[in-house]
């Protein structure tokens, strides 16, 4: 299930994002790549350990643990540290999967990507082209979200960058290994999680909302890998 996340930033917080990186050194974006995958990767990336990259991506973690939709949806264990890319004068990224096991460099530590994220920096009228599709069961699906916005996806979709034509595509990317391993078990969590909180709108003293929240609870006790 592809998921979107808004404003995982505020406009204000974008501008501060973009100032940053604008001073900042870029280098090819294949030094995050896989061996297959580096052969459609075509754009540039700030190095992982950079002070700005290492900041910044400290901000959207942040910003994600406060953000309830994200939290939902997600259901994290691990968090990798963001990463930024940008895509610009016919920079594209070609169908791949992404790496199924991930290091992060600053703890030796290993994720198991079970979900990934973009994070737009640009506006859509920055830029010509640049959306990102991902394949999933039900076809297709091409993504082009405001500055401070986010897509969630299964990393085991599918997905390219369409070229960037015109301006350029800033975004922060990165993966997530998830108390639900299984995307079948976490989209059922989150639509019940959705159903009672409509619910609890609705009918606050409904008493059924006791025993709904609890078989949320007994099925995330169920399946939850912590
Ligand atoms: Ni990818």
């Amino acid at each position: 299930m592809l998921i979107p996340i808004p404003d995982v930033l505020s406009p204000q917080e974008v501008r501060e994002f973009r100032e940053a990186l604008d001073r900042s050194q870029w280098v090819d974006g294949k030094v995050t790549a896989g061996y297959q995958s580096a052969r459609v990767k075509n754009n540039m990336q700030m190095p992982e350990n950079h002070p700005v990259a290492v900041e910044l991506g400290q901000k959207i973690l942040h910003a994600l643990q406060n953000n309830p939709v994200f939290v939902a949806a997600a259901l994290p264990k691990k968090i990798f540290p963001p990463l930024f890319n940008m895509y610009q004068g016919g920079h594209s990224f070609g169908n791949h999967i992404d790496n199924s096991v991930r290091r992060i460099a600053a703890t030796g530590e290993y994720i198991r990507t079970d979900l990934s994220m973009t994070l737009f920096l640009s506006a859509p009228e920055e830029y010509d082209g640049g959306e990102l599709v991902v394949e999933d069961t039900y076809g297709s699906h091409s993504v082009k979200l405001p500055a401070g916005h986010a897509i969630l996806y299964p990393s085991t979709s599918l997905h390219h960058v369409r070229p960037v034509t015109r301006g350029a595509r800033v975004s922060s990317f990165f993966w997530m290994q998830s108390m639900i391993r299984d995307d079948a078990q976490r989209s059922m969590l989150l639509n019940l999680d959705v159903a009672i909180q409509k619910l609890g709108q609705d009918l606050p003293n409904h008493p059924s909302l006791v025993d709904l929240t609890g078989v949320y609870h007994n099925l995330l006790r169920h399946w939850a890998e912590i």
